[in-house]
């Protein structure tokens, strides 16, 4: 059967075919850009659609049912469609090529090859393997490119952004945040996440993929955070391992980004006032560069990216400490890229070389000018400084021979298929044209990372949903299709009109379709006879009240933006300028908990305030991050209980702007980290601050108990296994996030009282018991001894506190480590407690775990260094270092921790 759709007001004429259309005012959606919009109705069965005039590109079509991706083949005269949850069909005339997994070869034998084939290359050659060919250059389709060396068959690169997917091509899929990915803790995950984006980017022939992102959530306010894995080291290197390992495994090289102590975008590359993080060197190694480390020790990436800030006074793409760090310190045997324009101060094409970068990108010329009277960044003028001996042939040598070290490694000269660098199957500076379909059945797993990194931070019974409720209604724009679509705005850098699923600039891809919660939601109430109405202007909370009140269950959704620098965003400089939900949603949230039960789902890059927790009638809370084209139906399978929750936070959410320790200053240039390592839960628990939700927080629709806790290690030197039962002791099966913080030697003053050292997703029947084994290795217990420039283990006892959060320690254990160490002993301390124990009562004076501290005469909260923000502990307001002359009764509730006050 076919069917001829009405013509659109861009004369589109649409047939479909092989089902039942019933009609629909397709032409009133219509739009003339590349993008259209077409609110049909019963599309379901429908297998191919066809228009009779249009010049290709990508249409989208939306109803009830199916929200989808249809695209077009002018060769083949044929339209395809694309639904979340199935696989992708592809264009009639175009077939992917075949799957293809590699095992990195050694880069023993990667070096050897490259080297026999540097000593084949003219100096010019050598050069041209490290310099950029430009950028917006409709000649390299890349982001960053490589020329070829046909010569010696070496085919070019194509670099190509980003943590979610493939930046600027189509029929891809837009792949959740990295911080989504980190806050499943699931190492499977991570990798498949991985293994996907590869295959994606194998598949448009990108050899270098620009991700992922090892920069720390030193503050919540950081614009890129939702790129990077939260705010703790060895989370953050378990990830990109992972992540990178499963990219890698397409023969795909990934680009580890950014070196280093780019943690915020304030001040990131503007010349003069260019911003610096001084950082002490202990501080950076074991915070900052140990998930690099990780990195480069379990993954191996092809590419590491040097950061736009500078350093300890130098910019990082240009600083022969920063490259030291790496190549003779981690002893990294692959290349250094510079950021876009990162070496574009004093002079790049000398310093930058002689530091030890070994690629500039995007080359050609500075930032943001065509004009051809810029110097060429290298290309020639590396020639000439070589041949002028500024820069040594070695060290031209060394550059050409990593970069081919990393290609050799990857097997991309034997394996990487026909959308080679030359082909590749996209343009980033032109319209779409014909595209390959590369999504394969990658939506499936986009949904599960969707569902397992959502948190439920707060649940008093109402989730999940069931068919018991007869009404629910959606408020606030984040549960609805974006009326301006889900691409608006340059690298999404626009406030958003609906849902948000990705923050804006170079992390993003273009969404080939994008699951709103309302159409999810939709769909399956339908199913359990729910009626779903919504109300989703957030400036009426008149008709959010009236739309709370009328239904037995209020869902709010908001969410809050933020991205990279170079776009500003309703005034927001790409950092945050505070954690305020946007657009009203703190007050429909009021509005709706003042009618009944309300649910809060929060879309957002990290923190958010939320002034509206305490309400008896918030009943639920589910932080969901931007979890990528498939939002609503993970949200959806999550609040119905299809999954049951597993998400864990990757940073700690405070009560307010105030209550982290470090802010973004957005009038000095100048940023010193004087917090150390104590930032996030290491900084709550060294000043006993409690937070609103710990690292590590995350509920489920069962409960867990742990006992047996227990850590044994062979010898001094080896691998410690923290062992444990686990028993789901609730009535649905689900996984339970096992994780387990380490405390050093008594001996050991310079290191907070607890880091994570491992953790564990395990999947528990209800009512069963699991035996849970987790490996801490003498790397992860590591800590830097800056007199020696060298990793130590330090000598002694050690504690491990395993629990369910940070603040949520079920029990303890210890082992002996280090060199000299006796035997390793083993010991058990218990605990099958369920819920917070451990109190980190170091206080002097008066401090207890929970309760109450009552303390008379003066008192002064435990601080000591810089400017501590104000918290809430109680009805208390402390601020650390200030000094309280009145009688304090401090009393507190919450997860665990303990208000810590000095008696003086
Ligand atoms: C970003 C990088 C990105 C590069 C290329 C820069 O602005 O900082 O993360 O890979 O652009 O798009």
């Amino acid at each position: 059967m076919s069917i001829t759709f009405q013509s659109g007001n861009n004369g589109l004429v649409m047939y479909a075919l092989n089902c039942d259309w019933t009609g629909g005012d397709i032409g009133s959606t219509l739009d003339t850009g590349a993008e259209c919009g077409l609110d049909c109705v019963n599309f379901s069965g429908c297998t191919h659609f066809t228009w009779s005039s249009y010049n290709g590109g990508t249409c989208w079509f939306k109803n009830n049912n199916v929200v989808g991706n249809a695209f077009y083949s002018s060769s083949a005269a044929v339209c395809g469609y694309t639904v979340a949850g199935q696989v992708a069909v592809p264009p009639v005339n175009q077939t992917l090529n075949p799957l293809v997994y590699i095992t990195p070869r050694s880069w023993e034998d990667s070096l050897a090859l490259a080297q026999s084939v540097v000593s084949q290359l003219t100096l010019e050659q050598k050069v041209a393997l490290g310099s950029g060919l430009g950028w917006e250059n409709i000649n390299t389709p890349c982001v960053g490119q490589i020329s070829n060396i046909s010569s010696v068959g070496f085919p070019g690169l194509c670099l190509q952004d980003s943590p979610t997917g493939i930046r600027f091509a189509h029929n891809i899929s837009a792949f959740p945040a990295s911080i989504n990915v980190a806050a499943t803790w699931d190492t499977q995950l991570m990798y498949d996440n991985g293994r996907y984006m590869g295959e994606e980017a194998r598949d448009k022939g990108v050899t270098t993929h620009l991700a992922p992102v090892a920069n720390m959530m030193r503050t919540p306010q950081g614009g890129r955070i939702w790129e990077a894995q939260g705010a703790d080291p060895f989370l953050t290197g378990v990830s990109v391992t992972n992540i990178i390992n499963g990219v890698q495994s397409n023969g795909v090289q990934s680009t580890l980004k950014h070196f280093v102590a780019n943690d915020q975008e304030a001040f990131r590359n503007s010349d003069p006032d260019h911003g610096d993080s001084f950082v002490d060197k202990k501080t950076l190694m074991e915070y900052y560069v140990r998930p690099f480390k990780m990195a480069i020790d379990n993954a191996g990436p092809g590419a590491i990216m040097c950061s736009y800030n500078q350093l300890n006074g130098l910019n990082a793409c240009q600083n022969p400490a920063v490259m030291a760090i790496l190549k003779d310190e981690l002893k990294y045997e692959g290349y250094v890229m510079s950021d876009w324009w990162a070496t574009g101060y004093g002079l790049p094409e000398i310093s930058g070389p002689n530091s030890g970068l070994d690629m500039v990108m995007p080359g050609t010329q500075a930032c943001c000018s065509s004009s051809l009277d810029q110097p060429f960044w290298w290309g020639a003028t590396l020639v000439n400084d070589t041949i002028a001996g500024l820069v040594n042939v070695s060290r031209v040598d060394d550059l050409a021979t990593r970069i081919l070290t990393s290609w050799f490694r990857v097997r991309q000269d034997a394996d990487f298929p026909v959308n080679n660098a030359t082909n590749v199957n996209f343009n980033s500076w032109t319209p779409a044209t014909e595209e390959l379909n590369v999504q394969r059945n990658h939506a499936a797993h986009i949904r599960a990372v969707g569902a397992a990194s959502s948190v439920l931070l707060k649940n008093d019974g109402v989730l999940p949903l069931t068919s018991k409720l007869t009404s629910i209604t959606l408020i606030g724009s984040d549960a609805i299709y974006p009326p301006d679509g889900p691409n608006a705005g340059s690298d999404h850098g626009i406030a958003p009109s609906g849902t948000l699923a990705q923050g804006w600039g170079s992390g993003t891809t273009i969404f080939p379709y994008l699951i709103a919660p309302q159409d999810a939601i939709e769909s399956v109430a339908a199913g359990l006879n729910i009626k779903v109405t919504n109300s989703s202007n957030n400036w009426d909370v008149e008709a959010a009240t009236a739309a709370a009140a009328a239904a037995d269950v209020s869902i709010v959704f908001g969410n809050s933006d933020s991205g990279e620098g170079y776009i500003t965003v309703a005034n927001f400089p790409g950092d945050r300028l505070n954690l305020t939900l946007w657009n009203n949603v703190d007050a429909l949230v009021e509005a709706a908990a003042s009618q009944g039960p309300t649910i809060v789902v929060i879309h957002s890059p990290g923190a958010v305030n939320m002034p509206w927790i305490n309400h008896p009638n918030v009943s639920a809370v589910i932080m969901a991050f931007f979890p990528g084209q498939e939002s609503g139906n993970s949200i959806t399978d999550v609040l119905f209980g299809a999954v049951n929750p597993s998400g864990r936070l990757p940073f700690t959410i405070g009560h307010n702007d105030d209550d982290y320790v470090t802010r973004i200053n957005f009038t000095d240039p100048n940023v010193t980290y004087s917090e150390g390592g104590y930032f996030d839960y290491r900084w709550n628990q060294k000043y006993n601050i409690t937070p609103l939700f710990p690292f590590g927080h995350g509920l489920s629709y069962t409960t867990f108990t742990y006992a047996n806790i227990a850590a044994s290690a062979p010898s001094c030197t080896s691998s410690v296994n923290v062992t444990l039962d686990v028993t789901n002791s609730g009535s649905v099966d689900g996984h339970e996030v096992v994780q387990v913080y380490l405390a050093y030697p008594s001996s050991v003053t310079d290191e907070p009282a607890q880091q994570l050292k491992g953790f564990t997703r395990v999947l528990i029947a209800a009512g069963a018991t699991q035996a849970v084994n987790i490996e801490i290795t003498q790397d992860d217990i590591a800590v830097y001894d800056v007199a020696t420039s060298s990793w130590v283990v330090p000598t002694g006892t050690y504690t491990v506190y395993v629990g369910a959060s940070s603040a949520d320690i079920r029990g303890t254990a210890s082992f002996d480590s280090g060199p000299g160490c006796e035997v390793a002993t083993t010991e058990t301390s218990a605990s099958s407690a369920t819920s917070s124990a451990t109190a980190s009562a170091s206080a002097s004076g008066s401090a207890t775990s929970s309760g109450s501290v009552s303390a008379t005469g003066s008192v002064v909260v435990s601080s000591s260094v810089g400017y501590i923000a104000p918290s809430t502990i109680g009805s208390v307001v402390s601020n650390p270092g200030n000094l309280y002359s009145d009688a304090k009764s401090i009393s507190f509730a919450g997860l665990a921790v303990v208000a810590v006050v000095m008696l003086m």
